[in-house]
């Protein structure tokens, strides 16, 4: 820090004493300036007891705080963001914790890139062009917890992450493939957000995520047609958004009893077969907006502690008196707080008032008129 500190002052000491007369200015050595203020000759008596060699190309020196060139390194945050970087800095501290690469343009991590960083606990490369990561890269990160990758050109998940691993979030990359064995070794992660990859149902392959607790998982704005179905049986929350999903089948929930939130908005879903939801007991909240639904979802009033329901914009033309609540008293262990149904093709007034019977208020109902 001390090192950043008087070089910065040393940049703003160039420009101040840059003869304007003499046009393009040309350094010649540290020195050559004549010093006209006693208190810049104090200045720089401070600094030359930590300086030597060239102010321009710090070199790291006993006694001088290791840092990247153009980097800001303070209580164990490197932050190289928005460099122009084409590689990954040498001389990173070995105690960094944090480091923040984001917004360069990297684009290959090698195997030696991260050596020696035991420490690290998160690392940032989002926003460059990575489309190659050395398979050794990642292995002297023992520590690593947070790996943010979103915003790059990879084609598949990197291979040996750390077993620390907590959160990846590799969003808005080109992954298509998913490959058996891609979180091999890591066994409980708290976020995967892999959203707006091109990835189809087939680029899972079997056991891509085996051995793997996962407790979040985002595959939103991709290119899923159905519901995948070798995900981590841990999941609490899933989110499908926005892809092509035309149909949830019998099946396709069974392996997720954990989930306590579920996200399938913005599909082409059109039915939901009969039975599917009862594989979900915990669920709390389901998103089903801005899909193609004809009838509310069969199997609602027996999910105990279904709270949010979305269900607007889809073409749901008739609601019944059974379609939310069950018919017994005690049976619901929460009621409802939110439920949405405008932009349907169905007129409030044609809904019973007890169909809401297990709704905390009637303002946990978004309703509004059809008007098409
Ligand atoms: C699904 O359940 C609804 C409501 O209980 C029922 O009206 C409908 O006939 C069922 N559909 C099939 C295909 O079983």
């Amino acid at each position: 820090m001390l090192l950043l500190r008087s070089s910065l002052l040393l940049l703003c000491l160039f420009q101040l004493h840059a003869p304007s007369s003499a046009l393009p200015f040309e350094q010649r050595g540290f020195w050559d300036f004549s010093l006209d203020s006693m208190e810049n000759i104090g200045k720089m008596a401070m600094m030359n007891d930590e300086e030597e060699g060239s102010a321009m190309e710090p070199t790291p020196s006993p006694g001088m705080p290791m840092c990247p060139f153009g980097c800001h390194c303070q209580r164990k945050v490197v932050q190289c963001s928005d460099l122009g970087l084409t590689e990954v800095p040498r001389n990173i501290p070995p105690d960094t914790r944090f480091l923040d690469l984001q917004n360069n343009q990297i684009s290959e991590l090698r195997e030696n890139d991260f050596k020696g960083l035991t420490d690290l606990y998160a690392l940032s490369v989002r926003n460059n062009i990575i489309s190659k990561v050395h398979p050794r890269a990642f292995v002297p990160l023992k520590r690593m917890q947070k790996l943010y990758f979103s915003k790059n050109l990879l084609s598949t998940i990197p291979k040996n992450l750390p077993a620390s691993l907590i959160e990846l979030r590799i969003h808005e990359n080109r992954i298509r493939k998913v490959g058996a064995g891609s979180f091999s070794g890591l066994t409980n992660m708290n976020c995967i957000e892999m959203g707006a990859n091109p990835i189809q149902n087939s680029g899972f392959e079997p056991g891509a995520f085996k051995g793997l607790r996962l407790n979040f998982l985002r595959l939103s704005e991709a290119k899923l047609t159905g519901v995948p179905k070798d995900l981590p049986d841990s999941l609490h929350e899933l989110h499908l958004d926005h892809n092509q999903i035309q149909a949830v089948e019998l099946e396709d929930l069974s392996r997720y009893k954990n989930l306590y939130r579920l996200g399938l908005g913005f599909n082409n879903i059109r039915n939901i077969e009969n039975g599917s939801l009862s594989y979900l007991p915990m669920l709390r909240e389901l998103h089903l907006e801005n899909n193609r639904l004809t009838r509310i979802p069969q199997g609602l009033p027996s999910m105990k502690y279904l709270q949010v329901v979305y269900l607007h914009s889809n073409s749901i033309n008739h609601v019944d008196v059974d379609d939310f609540c069950p018919r017994g008293f005690g049976m619901k262990r929460t009621f409802y707080n939110g439920i949405s149904l405008f932009d349907n093709p169905v007129n409030y007034w044609d809904v019973q008032p007890a169909t809401f019977r297990c709704v905390n208020d009637r303002y946990a109902i978004q309703f509004g008129n059809y008007k098409k």
